[in-house]
């Protein structure tokens, strides 16, 4: 048994940079054609510069043959000119810019702390039609981290849709019923992305019989209903949905910390763990549509030409438990099953 599909995007992926980009590279570039690059590098890319140079980077470390291409975006901060964000997008540098509020995940101190002082610029984005890519949670100490999407959607998204509905919005990871049941409500300028974790693990994997700092992310997984409100989401084959992995690499050493960091590092067994997921929910035929086809209806983009087939197998599918990086070893995402699917 096996499935071909259109060759697939990941709408939302960390590299990082240096020696760890060019290790967890390839582990996108072998089944991904383009990846949306996240910006929170350390310091952010925060200007048509930055994301330039970055570019060249990444193109630097590209393995030979393989074909790949990131769609770069810049990190918002309250000093971005907006004259600098149409042209980065106007000359073809840039895809999106994403949303940190300041404080909420992995190197987001120069994120935004009112949303009034960046309106300039998300006017200047809404005339332009360039995308924002929001991570959506609320980040004031008093809000339950469990419920940082939920007030993020009704205290800051909500308010910016209303003032400027024409700005076009990615939900990125989103988490929760209540993330899935807004974008669902949603006609025009609005879409999410979902992670492949967010699919297979609830609060529970992290926390239940022992602490498990490798399902740590942010935002952090929730409870079992909303899980299953986004597997519903990603396999309707509702083209407002759609992958964005959020494979976001730290070292073993900072993960297994007293302070751990947040993030999956799914990048290198995501297909065969969707594959599991959409047969779970007798939706193989719409894994095109997630992982293939909505991202780059949604970005005004072309979907790729090329094929990825997976096949299924009866013996279980291995990869490597953790990737060696020159800066430490980085432990790949355990689903905590068997996976059957292979890309071929
Ligand atoms: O889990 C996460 N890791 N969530 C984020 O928003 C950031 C990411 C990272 O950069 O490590
Ligand atoms: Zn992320």
């Amino acid at each position: 048994m096996h499935i071909t599909i259109k060759r697939p995007d990941d709408w939302h992926l960390h590299l990082r940079d240096g020696a760890m980009m060019k290790a967890v590279l390839p582990e996108t570039t072998r089944d991904f054609a383009r990846a949306i690059i996240m910006p929170n590098l350390v310091p952010p890319v925060v200007t048509q510069t930055d994301a330039k140079a970055y570019r060249q980077r990444i193109m630097d470390a590209v393995p030979d043959g393989a074909a790949f291409e990131p769609l770069m975006t810049l990190y918002l901060t309250e000093a971005t000119d907006p004259g600098d964000v149409v042209a980065a997008h106007q000359n073809g540098t840039i895809k999106a810019v994403k949303l940190y509020p300041a404080g909420a995940t992995t190197n987001s101190a120069s994120g935004v702390t009112n949303m009034d002082r960046v309106m300039p610029v998300l006017e200047a984005m809404a005339d332009a039609g360039i995308p924002l890519c929001c991570h959506g949670e609320v980040t004031d100490a008093e809000i339950d981290i469990f419920d940082r999407e939920a007030v993020f959607i009704e205290r800051v998204l909500a308010p910016l849709r209303t003032r400027l509905p024409d700005l076009k919005v990615i939900m990125e990871h989103v988490t929760t019923k209540d993330g899935v049941d807004y974008i669902g409500e949603t006609e025009k300028n609005l879409a999410g992305t979902i992670t492949t974790h967010h699919l297979i693990i609830n609060r529970n994997h992290i926390l239940v019989g022992g602490i498990k700092p490798h399902y740590y992310c942010l935002p952090v997984a929730k409870r079992e209903l909303h899980r299953i409100a986004l597997r519903k989401a990603a396999t309707s084959g509702d083209g407002r949905y759609f992958l964005g992995t959020d494979s976001a690499p730290h070292i073993d050493p900072l993960k297994e910390n007293a302070c751990g960091c947040a993030g999956c590092f799914t990048a290198t067994n995501t297909m065969s763990c969707l594959a599991h997921v959409f047969e779970q929910e007798n939706a193989l035929d719409r894994l095109e549509a997630f992982t293939s086809l909505n991202g780059p209806a949604y970005y005004g983009l072309p979907v790729n030409q090329s094929t990825l087939t997976l096949e299924k197998t009866d013996t279980p599918v291995t990869y490597p438990v953790k990737i060696e990086t020159g800066e430490g070893h980085v432990t790949v995402f355990d689903p905590g099953f068997d996976l059957h699917w292979r890309v071929a």
